[in-house]
C-alpha cells in the first residue's frame, strides 16, 4: 500500500480542487450567456427535457435536479424571471425567502435529515447567470475533507452571501 502524509493528501485535495473547479465552472464565469441561451429560461420555458420537481404558477418558481450534484441531494430553485443574480434589484426579500421555503418544503416533505446547505452565489462566481438558489443535503462522504468534493463545497459556501444580511428572517 502507498503511504501518503496527511499533508500530502491536503496538498493532492487541493490540486485535485483547482483542477475541477477550473474545469466544471471556471470556463463559464467570465462567459455569461445572454438571457436567449439561458439554460434556466430554457428549462422555465419548456423548451428543455429537463424535468420539474416542482412548479408554482403564481409565484413562477420552478425546481428541479442539479445536473452536477455536489450532494447526495442537490437542487436548483429559480424564478421564472430571468434576474441575473442574487444583487440584483428585482431579487427582493420576499422572493429569496420563497425561493428557500420552497427548498425546506422539499427537502422536509422527503424526510431527509443529511447536513442542509442552501445558497446563492456571489458574483462572477455563478455558472448560470440567472437566479438560483443551490439546495443541497449533503452526507458525511461529501463532506469527508478526503474527498474532493469537500474543497468544491468549502469554495461554495465561501462564495455565497450571508442571506441574513440582505433578507434578515427577522424584522
Ligand atoms: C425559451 O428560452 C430560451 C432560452 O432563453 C429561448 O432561446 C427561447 O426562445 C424561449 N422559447 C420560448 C418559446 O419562449
Ligand atoms: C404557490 O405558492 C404560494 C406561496 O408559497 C402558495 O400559497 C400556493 O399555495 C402555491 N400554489 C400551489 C398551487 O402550490
Ligand atoms: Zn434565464
Ligand atoms: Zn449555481
Amino acid at each position: 500500500m502507498v503511504k501518503i502524509t496527511l499533508s500530502q493528501a491536503i496538498l493532492i485535495s487541493i490540486w485535485v480542487c483547482i483542477f475541477s473547479f477550473v474545469c466544471s465552472v471556471g470556463s463559464d464565469v467570465f462567459d455569461h450567456a445572454p438571457q436567449d441561451l439561458c439554460e434556466f429560461c430554457a428549462i422555465s420555458n419548456r423548451t428543455s427535457r429537463t424535468r420539474l420537481l416542482y412548479e408554482n404558477e403564481t409565484t413562477n418558481i420552478i425546481a428541479f435536479r442539479s445536473k452536477d450534484p455536489d450532494c447526495k441531494k442537490h437542487y436548483l430553485i429559480t424564478p421564472h424571471l430571468h434576474i441575473k443574480n442574487y444583487f440584483s434589484p428585482e431579487a427582493t426579500c420576499d422572493l429569496i425567502h420563497e425561493l428557500q421555503r420552497v427548498c425546506n418544503e422539499m427537502l422536509d416533505e422527503e424526510g431527509i435529515k443529511y447536513k442542509r446547505r442552501i445558497l446563492f452565489h456571489i458574483p462572477p462566481f455563478y455558472s448560470v447567470t440567472h437566479l438560483h438558489l443551490h439546495c443541497m443535503a449533503c452526507t458525511n462522504d461529501d463532506e469527508s475533507f478526503l474527498s474532493s468534493q469537500y474543497y468544491i463545497n468549502k469554495f461554495m459556501d465561501f462564495a455565497s452571501p450571508d442571506i441574513e444580511d440582505k433578507c434578515p428572517h427577522t424584522v
